[in-house]
């Protein structure tokens, strides 16, 4: 067990990517504090967990305000005395027009994203810093590398989560925390189920994202979790500061594949 006895919070477990993260470090030895704003898919993930043999507890909380989150260390240090571990996975994103984005639209993305995580991460610190360890990873994005029309909230709420980590990891690391950013690509959780549902037909959605993924396939939320072990473990004790991705190559693509077979090119 690779995470065996360690204390980890983590954040937005009642679906998707954070779900799965919280079953795979429970598997994995650790006594999850498991949060999310939504208490019904929240709490059963955890009954889950919990009836499978894992240690998980969980904490209805809203990462954007502080209160929720006072709340949330508060009873992780009451049932375990201790933090060793903070996923800060609670993110929310929407593509609209950048002309139509309302300064409302703007403040939930960032106050969830990007606020939700300073927060989260500055009351854990707080902790680790009395037992003199820890490990924080943030959940970022593709688009903490490039960015997409549509999404400014997102894009900028995630550079700015790069950025939060980046010093936290340098201010800290003299003092054994690290913090790094964990970046997925497309990953098959309910937003993949959006992008099906609006496209003319599946076949339409597969054929473009597979033109656009090396891979040629989403990730899946399983394959987000394990990395997210060995950021969590000593296994990765030298990286602090990093932004790793688990994209299928989608950030090492130049251009989508051509839609014609091309001659072969000879320079001269
Ligand atoms: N799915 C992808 O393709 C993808 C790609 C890159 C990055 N990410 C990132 O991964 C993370 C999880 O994504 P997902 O696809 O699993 O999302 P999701 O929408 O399926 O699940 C997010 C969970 O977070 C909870 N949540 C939202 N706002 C919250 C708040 N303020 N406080 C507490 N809980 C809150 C929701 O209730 C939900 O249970 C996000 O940070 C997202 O930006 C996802």
């Amino acid at each position: 067990m690779r995470l065996k006895e360690k204390v980890a919070i983590i954040t937005g477990t009642g679906r998707g990517i954070g779900k799965s993260i919280a079953k795979v470090f429970a598997k994995e030895g650790a006594k999850v504090v498991a949060c999310d704003r939504d208490l019904g898919t929240g709490q059963a993930g955890v009954d889950a967990i919990v009836a499978n043999g894992g240690e998980a507890i969980f904490v209805k909380c809203d990462v954007s305000i502080e209160e929720n989150v006072k709340n949330l260390i508060a009873k992780a240090i009451e049932t375990h005395g201790r933090i060793d571990i903070l996923v800060n996975n609670a993110g929310v994103n929407f593509v609209k027009k950048f002309e139509e984005v309302e300064p409302e639209d703007w403040d939930r993305v960032i106050n969830t994203d990007l606020r939700g995580t300073y927060l989260c991460t500055r009351l854990a610190i707080l902790e680790m810093l009395k037992t003199g360890a820890g490990s924080i990873i943030n959940i970022g994005t593709i688009h903490s590398l490039a960015c997409m029309a549509g999404a400014a909230p997102y894009d900028a709420a995630k550079w700015g989560v790069v950025g939060l980590t980046k010093s936290v990891a340098v201010e800290f690391a003299d003092r054994n925390i690290r913090a790094n950013v964990l970046s997925p690509g497309l990953i098959a959780t309910q937003i993949w189920e959006d992008i099906k549902a609006a496209a003319p037909s599946i076949e339409e959605a597969m054929k473009y994202w597979k033109a656009n993924i090396p891979m040629g396939r989403p990730g899946k939320p399983e394959e987000i979790a394990y990395l997210a072990v060995f950021l969590a473990s000593d296994e990765s004790s030298y990286i602090t500061g990093s932004n790793i991705l688990a994209d299928g190559g989608l950030t090492s693509l130049l251009i989508s594949k051509e839609p014609f077979e091309s001659k072969s090119i000879e320079g001269q």
